[in-house]
């Protein structure tokens, strides 16, 4: 079982990223598990030179943070192995325009950029080689991924019925509980990092006070029956799976013990805290000492590149480029 996957550096991780993604891929590690810093994927919305190296090392540090670790599993930066943008343009040449325009995700942030940028649009190209250079078997993600996820399945098939037997054709595997974590004040749309307000996301680096006052003013309802119910009750059943969430319960059982919106934020914000309080005190550590994390970091780009190589020159082999 290969394991890949990716998060972008663009900000501190979100409850959204660590209950959909990172939480998984702790729990996943094995010496055949690879994890992905994916700048490639962060420049194709405007983002300064600045922001974009110290973000890189403050992803990697809270992913520490969060439980990787270089012994159990492999951490690297996306644009550290060449042949990840070198795959993504064989790939362009196996994907059609019409499949990428169906993208929602293109849809939805490409219609609030000043400048349309092409590489928002053959993003998912770029994460199929992402995914397709190592073997990838398994690709634990967010539910929003699912789109891009049939997609990288698609240009491998399509790649192996053409070329001949190339990549293995990855599954998806979706968190059960949190796969989708909700803005706290649009609970009818996903927890982001670009989109949501200060109010709508927790970031795992929240203080005990902040993380409190954002589940106080979550949007509710005007009612105040407390009932696990995703089409009537959106805004609550994000706080029941956050607290299912943080305590390891079901958030229908949950629902029975509250009669009162007050009491299920107070025990959600309390639960919340005590689940990112540890992964605070090692982030406190790891962020002291950069060149630490960035050591760690190459270390992570050199054990992999010999993998992303050979399937690289496998498939442009295949394709009928001469080998060197
Ligand atoms: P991103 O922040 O877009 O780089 O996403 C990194 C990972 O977090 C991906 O696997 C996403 O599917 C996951 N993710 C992002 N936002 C959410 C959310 N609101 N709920 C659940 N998972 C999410
Ligand atoms: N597109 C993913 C996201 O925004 C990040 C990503 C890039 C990724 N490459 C990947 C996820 C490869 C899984 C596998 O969340």
């Amino acid at each position: 079982m290969r394991i890949l996957s990716g998060i972008q550096p663009s900000g501190v991780p979100h409850l959204g990223n660590y209950l959909g993604a990172v939480q998984q891929w702790v729990h996943h590690q094995t010496p055949d598990s690879l994890y992905c810093v994916v700048d490639l994927h962060a420049i194709t919305k405007e983002i300064a030179p600045d922001s974009l190296r110290r973000q890189t090392i403050e992803c990697a540090a809270s992913l520490f943070a969060c439980g990787l670790d270089q012994e159990s599993s492999t951490l690297f930066v996306q644009s550290h192995v060449e042949f990840h943008p070198r795959l993504s343009w064989l790939l362009e040449c196996v994907a059609s325009v019409g499949e990428l325009r169906r993208m929602t995700q293109f849809k939805e942030k490409g219609e609030k950029q000043e400048l349309h940028r092409v590489g928002l649009f053959t993003y998912p190209v770029l994460m199929a080689a992402d995914i397709l250079l190592y073997g990838t078997t398994h690709v634990p993600v967010g539910d929003d991924q699912r789109q891009h996820l049939e997609l990288a399945r698609e240009i491998a098939n399509r790649f192996n019925n053409t070329y001949g037997q190339t990549f293995v054709v990855p599954e998806p595997i979706y968190p059960s509980v949190g796969a989708r974590v909700m803005d706290l004040q649009e609970p009818t749309r996903k927890m982001s990092k670009s989109v949501s307000s200060p109010l709508g996301k927790i970031e795992i680096l929240d203080s005990p006070e902040e993380i409190s006052r954002k589940i106080k003013k979550a949007v509710t309802d005007t009612d105040s029956v407390v009932d696990y119910d995703w089409e009537k009750k959106p805004g609550l059943s994000n706080l029941l799976d956050l607290l299912a969430a943080a305590t390891g319960t079901e958030p229908q059982k949950l629902a029975e013990n509250y009669t009162r919106y007050g009491d299920l934020k107070a025990d959600t914000a309390e639960a919340v805290v005590a689940m990112l309080r540890p992964i605070q005190d090692r982030y406190a550590v790891l962020i002291d000492d950069p060149s630490q994390i960035l050591s760690l970091l190459n270390e992570g780009a050199q054990r992999v590149r010999p993998v992303a190589q050979a399937t690289y020159a496998r498939a442009s082999e295949a394709m009928g480029l001469l080998a060197q």
